[in-house]
């Protein structure tokens, strides 16, 4: 593709734009069930829009520049810490999931280098957990270790056990795991941790922003965050069910004094002394901004009311699931985030299902057992719509076209 010689007015290529989206995924319609979590909140939307203008320039590489940004980013710590139950100044924000569990493993990693001179380091986790922790691991040149998830899909704390060695740095629980939406025995994998010495990380990018709320609105919730002794870290996304648009995360950690391990500093560099807390070295500033101003906006009374949006979306999606007989919601989910397959002995092709659904408009990820969901304040609109197309999905579906389980960027395997 050539370079273009004349630079196009604005107009044309936000025209242009307009005309390359019809493509995506249409999540404002409530057909989607990842990527995005529709909160269903217009004034929240115009007010993020504006933040995102504001601070689309603006630069969180050097804090002392924009006192504005270290302020928020300090103040979003602050809220999460108290909402989690740790201490104020116990992290950092991240751009995503992903980055946090990055810093998590790289702080143990370090933790455990300075303490121990430990040089061939393991994490050990289940086998549920997001792939992010064997990105990390990858990465950052440590050992994954995998243990087999119990019966109801949860970790199992006795086959983790086997796993662990002097050289493993983290054990790893999720609240909830993103394939099956079920929490880990986090209060069982925290008294191991403490019990074999080793640092332990609850992976609540998906939770964190939805279980202290579920809690208060009379949900049954087990132990799960800093409340749990033994927990030592956490990753929890506000770009997910914190609705804060996308580039927003937090690593945080019992005690304010972890955070200095994530610290790179050099002092080898002709152009002065280059510190960063992240992984980025420019960071965007907007996230920051986002979050923070989502999190005062919607604030406590906000996030119940969308939690019981929320709640009364996932009770009706999994009531019409359940009212179809070929159908199976696997395991006991704990929250709002599901997969649901073909029942024992019903001969259903879930593939074929999914296929149905797709060519009606529908977004659901394929897993290697079924067909996965997770739900937003918006979805309490479709409850009826999406389980009247599943139940003809269910009854009239032909052989399935063979679409791969995959997530993230491995699209279509066909
Ligand atoms: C449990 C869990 N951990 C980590 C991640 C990674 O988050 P991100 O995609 O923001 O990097 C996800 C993403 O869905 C998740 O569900």
């Amino acid at each position: 593709m050539a370079f273009p010689e004349h630079g196009i007015k604005a107009d044309e290529l936000l025209a242009r734009v307009t005309d390359l989206g019809h493509g995506d995924i249409d999540w404002r319609g409530g057909r989607a069930f990842s990527l995005v979590y529709h909160p269903d909140d217009e004034e929240l939307e115009r007010l993020l829009h504006e933040i995102a203008t504001l601070y689309i320039h603006e630069n969180a590489l050097n804090p002392f520049k924009y006192p504005s940004l270290v302020q928020m980013e300090s103040e979003v710590v602050d809220l999460a810490a108290d909402l989690f139950h740790t201490q104020p100044k116990a992290g950092t924000m991240s751009s995503g999931g992903t980055e946090s569990i990055f810093l998590a493993v790289h702080t143990a990693r370090s933790f455990a280098e300075k303490n121990e001179g430990n040089d061939t380091p393991n994490i050990v986790t289940a086998n549920t957990v997001h792939p992010a922790f064997a990105k990390a691991c990858h990465y950052l040149k440590v050992e994954h270790r995998c243990a087999p998830v119990r019966g109801d899909l949860r970790a199992d704390p006795e086959a983790m056990a086997a796993l662990i060695d002097a050289n493993t740095i983290l054990i790893v629980g999720s609240s909830p795991c993103y394939p099956f939406g079920v929490i880990d025995p986090i209060a069982d994998l925290a008294a191991l941790a403490l019990e074999q010495g080793t640092l332990m990380h609850v992976d609540a990018c998906l939770g964190g922003w939805i279980l202290p709320w579920w809690e208060r609105i009379g949900e049954s919730v087990p132990p799960w965050d800093f409340r749990v002794e033994g927990v030592t870290s956490m990753s929890a996304d506000i770009h997910k069910y914190g609705y804060a648009f996308k580039g927003a995360s937090l690593v945080l950690y019992r005690d304010p004094e972890m955070v200095q391990h994530q610290w790179f500093v050099y002092d080898q560099w002709p152009g002065g002394l280059y510190g960063s807390i992240t992984t980025a070295g420019t960071r965007p500033a907007a996230p920051i901004a986002g979050a923070w101003a989502t999190i005062n906006h919607l604030g406590a009374e906000g996030y119940l009311a969308k939690t019981e949006q929320v709640r009364d979306a996932t009770r009706g999606f999994q009531a019409g699931i359940a009212a179809i007989d070929e159908l199976e919601i696997t395991g006991e989910p704990d929250l709002s985030v599901f997969e649901f397959g073909a029942a024992p002995r019903s001969g259903l092709d879930i593939g074929g299902v999914g296929d149905v659904m797709d060519d009606r408009g529908w977004n659901l990820d394929r897993q290697q057992g079924g067909l996965h969901l997770m739900v937003s304040p918006y979805h309490r609109r479709m409850v009826d719509e999406f389980t009247a197309d599943l139940a003809d999905a269910a009854a009239s579906h032909g052989e399935s076209k063979g679409k791969a389980a995959a997530y993230g960027g491995i699209a279509d395997l066909e």
